[in-house]
């Protein structure tokens, strides 16, 4: 029996894994099951602790393995393959074969193959699989490379954003903090007209409110994990809960709905973040109106013929000034703020981030003809998943 397109099918499917653990489902998964080998583990390379790491089913993020713990479950191995060529190492145990996944960057990760059953007395591969083995190897520390390398940018990002919150939240703080302090200390020490008490009152309630507004934000661009809370529901319905939020939390502003979305589309989405993305634009637009204003809501069905997932489009327009020219290439940067007392620069960052865990696009439309901003959301509407037959 042939194995050789199964094994071609393989070196594509490694290619196009979309993260680490679909890459190591192909490779621990379907990659042993077509020699009908029982099982197989993959260690990766941290090359910045310069140790192993197992990856186990199911798991997303590699364990370390340190010495003097319990080992990693891997098979005992007694084969190398070595540029498709099946090398018998000299004094191992078993007869499993470990592939080297080798990338640009050196070595990404092992592979660990179990012994294939009915080969003992032989070499576990034939000359064409272990080439084609090699092949899929090669493809496999390329991916491996590109998916480690990312989570490495990943979390070196969110530390310098990080330490520059930090910076900013301290700088920040301690204005209103003073503030606070020094109307708290001539509050108790009486003797200020009633008039006085609750404007200095107010004031002190306007800054922890700032401050609460700060930290919120703050907590939401660094929240770790990016997992969405989906959850299922009529794209009209969705587009009817956002405009409420809105009127709710922004009302101030005068919302002009212009709805074209029919019921009957599922959406299977995170609705709490989409809608403090779209608030997060919705007091943008409020403060650049002075406060007060209107903001045209528009929301409508593409596509949704054929094989193409349908995609929700909302544009929020409006009838300020517009975003000035100076920040308009920056604007969804972390800490971007132009002319705002309180501004933290992160409601847009934020917004866009949510957008961009559903697979949809946040972006500032160019100038129309008239005065005002235009934000144009795109969200993918995959079907949901239908139950698992039992
Ligand atoms: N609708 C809008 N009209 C004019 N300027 C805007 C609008 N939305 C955003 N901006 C500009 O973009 C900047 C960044 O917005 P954002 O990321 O929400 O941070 P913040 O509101 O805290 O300043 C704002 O300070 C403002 O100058
Ligand atoms: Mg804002």
């Amino acid at each position: 029996m042939s194995r050789s397109p199964a094994l071609r099918r393989l070196a594509d499917e490694v290619l196009e894994a979309p993260d680490l653990g679909a890459l190591a489902r192909i490779l621990t998964g379907s990659l042993p099951r077509t020699f009908a080998i029982p099982e197989a583990t993959l260690l990766l390379w941290n090359r910045k602790l310069d140790r192993f790491e197992a990856l186990s089913p199911g798991e997303t993020r590699p364990r370390p393995i340190r010495p003097g713990q319990d080992g990693v479950a891997a098979p005992a191995a007694r084969f190398l393959l070595a540029d498709g060529e099946v090398l018998e190492t000299s004094g191992a145990l078993g007869d499993g074969v470990l592939v080297p996944l080798m990338a640009r960057s050196g070595l990404v990760g092992m592979l660990v193959l179990g012994a294939a059953p009915g080969r003992r007395k032989r070499k576990p591969f034939r000359r064409r699989d272990a080439r084609l083995l090699s092949v899929v190897a090669t493809r496999a520390a390329l991916a491996l490379e590109n998916h480690l390398y990312q989570r490495e940018l990943i979390e070196s990002e969110r530390m310098a954003a990080l330490g520059a919150m930090a910076g900013m939240l301290a700088h920040d703080f301690r204005g209103p903090m003073t503030v606070i302090r020094g109307y708290a200390e001539t509050l108790g020490q009486g003797g200020l007209e009633a008039d006085e008490v609750r404007r200095r009152a107010d004031l002190i309630v306007e800054m922890v409110d700032r401050l609460q507004r700060m930290t919120t934000d703050t907590l939401d661009f660094a929240r770790e994990g990016r997992r969405l809370a989906r959850r299922i529901l009529d794209a009209a319905e969705l587009v009817e809960t956002i405009a409420a939020d809105l009127a709710e939390q922004v009302p101030t502003v005068e919302l002009v709905r212009d709805f074209r979305v029919p019921r009957g589309t599922a959406a299977a989405v995170d609705v709490d973040k989409l809608r403090r993305a779209a608030v997060n634009i919705a007091a943008n637009a409020r403060d650049a109106m002075g406060g007060h204003g209107r903001l045209h809501l528009s929301a409508e069905l593409l596509g949704g013929h054929g094989p193409e997932a349908p995609r929700l489009r909302l544009v929020l327009a409006d009838e300020g000034p517009g975003v000035p020219q100076e920040i308009r290439d920056r604007l969804f940067d972390p800490f971007v703020t132009r002319g705002k007392k309180a501004g933290t620069g992160l409601g847009l960052a934020v917004a866009r981030r949510f957008v961009e865990d559903h697979g949809g696009t946040l972006e500032l439309l160019p100038e129309a003809a008239g005065p005002g901003a235009r934000f144009r959301i795109v969200l993918p509407l995959p079907p949901p998943p239908t139950n698992p037959a039992p």
